[in-house]
C-alpha cells in the first residue's frame, strides 16, 4: 500500500483529496451514520461548495461516498441538515432522507444584494446513495437578511411540525413547517444575548434531560469572537416551547474552547442519545494549513450531557463510546508523582503519536505535560491553578509559520469545582482534543510536528500526583 501522507490522521474523518469545511446533513438511518461535508472537489482551498458524503457504522471508521449535492442554477451547497421523513410529510416517499441545505448565489453576492442564500431540499429515496434536488428550491426564501443560512432542521415532538433552527446573521430565527416545503416564522432570538463577535452561523437545538428535567439546548457557530480567536461554538440553556427559545440566563458559555473545532453539530435520529462532530480548524488559517493533498479533518464524535455546577447547567462532551472501538492494549502506571521532570515514555510503552492518555489525581495542581520527538518539537499542555486555567501550547510543536493567526497558546477555564480531576487526551497524527472534568471544559488543537511527538514528560514546579496515568494506542486498522 501507499505511504501514510503526513499528518493523516488514523480515526478522524477527512477526504481522500481537497477541501472539506462543516460537517453537514449528520442523520443516523438503519445502522448507519452519514455524514455530509462542505466539500470542494477540484481544489485545496475553500471554493463553489458540493456536499461530499461518508458513512460509518461507528463514527469513527468512515468510508467515503460518492459526492451528494453539486452545485445548480441557484448557487453552491452550502450548509444544513438532513432529516429522515417517517411518516411522508413532504411526499417525496416514505422515509426520504430529506436535505435541508442554503443555497448560496454567488452572482447575487458578486452583484452587491442581500438576498443571496436561501433554503431549498433534495431528497434520497436509497437511504442517502443518490439525491434529486426538489424541483420548486428555494422553500424559504431571503427576506432581505444578507446572512440567511446554515437551516438545521429535526421534528419538535410536542407540537407535532418541524423546527428548522436558522442563522440569520446576528440572531437565530426558528421556523416550522407541517411538510418541510411550506416554512412559518416562529420567533426571533439572542440580538442582544451571547458573543457577537462576528456572524451567527450554523445553528441547532435539542432536548437533554438533566435529573428527569428536559431543557433545550441551543447551539451558536460563531466566525469570528471565539474565546481562543476566530471560529468557536457557543451554546445557550434554556426551554423551547414550540415557539420561542427562552435562555435560563445570558451567560455566554462555550461548547470547546480550542481553537479548532467549529461548525459543530449534532446528528439527527439517534434517539436518546445526542452525538456532536465538529470541523476540527478555524476559519483564521483553515486555508493555510500545511497538509496535502487533503485539507481539514472532523473533530473525535462527542456524547452531550448536562451538569449543573453551582447555580449553573451546563453542557458536557465527552467521547463517544464507539472510539473504544478502535482501541489497542492499554499500560497503566499508579502512583506517578511529578515534581522533577519525568519522562513516562518507556513506562507507558508510548510509541505512537495516536494514542489515548488520561491522568487522574484526586487534587489537581500545576503541571505540564510535555508531548516531544527527537527534533527538540514540543505540544505543552496542562492545568495553570493561579489562573485556574486548562491551556494547549503548540508554539514550539512544528510548523506555525503559514499563518500568522496560528495561534500558539490557547486558555479555557476549568468550571469544576472538584478537588480531582480527570483529563482525557485524545491525539492524533495532527491534533489534540482534551476532555476535562468529565467534559465540562473540553479544548481541540491542531499542531504540525515535523516528526510525531511520541515521548512523554511531565513536569510540575509545585508537585502533583495522579493516581492513574494510562496509555492506549488507537488504530482503524483490524486487529492482528
Ligand atoms: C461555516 C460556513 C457556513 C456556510 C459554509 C460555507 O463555516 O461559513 O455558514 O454555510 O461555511 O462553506
Amino acid at each position: 500500500p501507499p505511504a501514510t501522507p503526513q499528518y493523516r490522521p488514523a480515526y478522524h474523518f477527512t477526504p481522500a483529496a481537497h477541501w472539506m469545511n462543516d460537517p453537514n446533513g449528520m442523520v443516523y438511518y438503519q445502522g448507519t451514520y452519514h455524514l455530509f461535508f462542505q466539500y470542494y472537489p477540484k481544489g485545496m482551498v475553500w471554493g463553489p461548495m458540493h456536499w461530499g458524503h461518508a458513512t460509518s457504522p461507528d463514527m469513527v471508521r468512515w468510508q467515503e461516498q460518492p459526492i451528494a449535492l453539486y452545485p445548480d442554477s441557484l448557487g453552491y451547497i452550502f450548509s444544513g441538515s438532513a432529516v429522515v421523513d417517517a411518516n411522508n410529510t413532504a411526499g417525496f416517499g416514505k422515509n426520504a432522507m430529506v436535505a435541508i441545505f442554503t443555497h448560496h448565489d454567488p452572482k447575487g453576492e458578486k452583484a452587491g444584494t442581500s438576498t443571496y442564500q436561501h433554503q431549498s431540499l433534495a431528497y434520497s429515496l436509497d437511504g442517502g446513495k443518490t439525491w434529486q434536488k426538489y424541483a420548486q428550491n428555494p422553500v424559504l426564501k431571503n427576506p432581505g437578511i444578507k446572512d440567511f443560512r446554515d437551516p438545521k432542521v429535526s421534528w419538535h415532538a410536542p407540537s407535532k411540525q418541524w423546527v428548522m433552527t436558522l442563522a440569520t446573521l446576528d440572531r437565530i430565527t426558528f421556523y416550522s413547517s407541517p411538510n418541510l416545503k411550506d416554512w412559518t416564522k416562529l420567533s426571533e432570538f439572542g440580538e442582544k444575548l451571547g458573543a457577537h463577535g462576528g456572524v451567527w452561523e450554523c445553528p441547532d437545538l435539542f432536548p437533554l434531560t438533566l435529573n428527569g428535567k428536559t431543557y433545550w439546548v441551543l447551539i451558536v457557530n460563531l466566525n469570528p469572537g471565539g474565546p481562543n480567536s476566530g471560529s468557536a461554538t457557543q451554546y445557550f440553556v434554556g426551554q423551547f416551547d414550540g415557539k420561542t427559545f427562552t435562555p435560563l440566563n445570558d451567560k455566554t458559555k462555550w461548547a470547546d474552547y480550542g481553537p479548532d473545532e467549529y461548525a459543530g453539530v449534532t446528528w439527527n435520529n439517534t434517539g436518546n442519545r445526542r452525538l456532536f462532530l465538529g470541523w476540527m480548524s478555524n476559519w483564521e488559517y483553515a486555508n493555510q494549513v500545511p497538509t496535502s493533498p487533503w485539507r481539514s479533518a472532523m473533530t473525535t464524535p462527542r456524547e452531550l450531557g448536562l451538569r449543573q455546577v453551582g447555580s449553573e447547567i451546563y453542557l458536557t462532551s465527552q467521547p463517544a463510546a464507539e472510539l473504544r472501538n478502535i482501541t489497542g492494549k492499554t499500560t497503566t502506571l499508579q502512583n506517578v508523582t511529578a515534581k522533577e521532570p519525568t519522562d513516562l515514555t518507556a513506562r507507558l510503552n508510548s510509541s505512537t503519536d495516536k494514542h489515548r492518555l488520561t491522568l487522574s489525581t484526586n487534587q489537581l495542581a500545576s503541571f505540564e505535560l510535555v508531548m516531544s520527538n527527537a527534533a527538540g518539537e514540543e505540544l505543552v499542555l496542562g492545568y495553570d491553578q493561579a489562573a485556574n486555567q486548562y491551556f494547549i501550547d503548540r508554539s514550539k510543536a512544528g510548523k506555525n509559520s503559514f499563518s500568522p493567526k496560528f495561534v500558539g497558546r490557547a486558555v479555557a477555564p476549568r468550571l469544576s469545582t472538584a478537588v480531582g480531576t480527570e483529563l482525557t487526551l485524545y491525539f492524533d497524527a495532527a491534533s489534540v482534543e482534551l476532555f476535562a472534568d468529565q467534559g465540562l471544559t473540553v479544548m481541540t488543537s491542531i499542531f504540525f510536528a515535523n516528526k510525531p511527538l511520541t515521548a512523554i514528560k511531565l513536569r510540575s514546579a509545585e508537585g502533583i500526583t495522579f493516581q492513574q496515568i494510562s496509555s492506549t494506542p488507537l488504530t482503524t486498522e483490524a486487529a492482528s
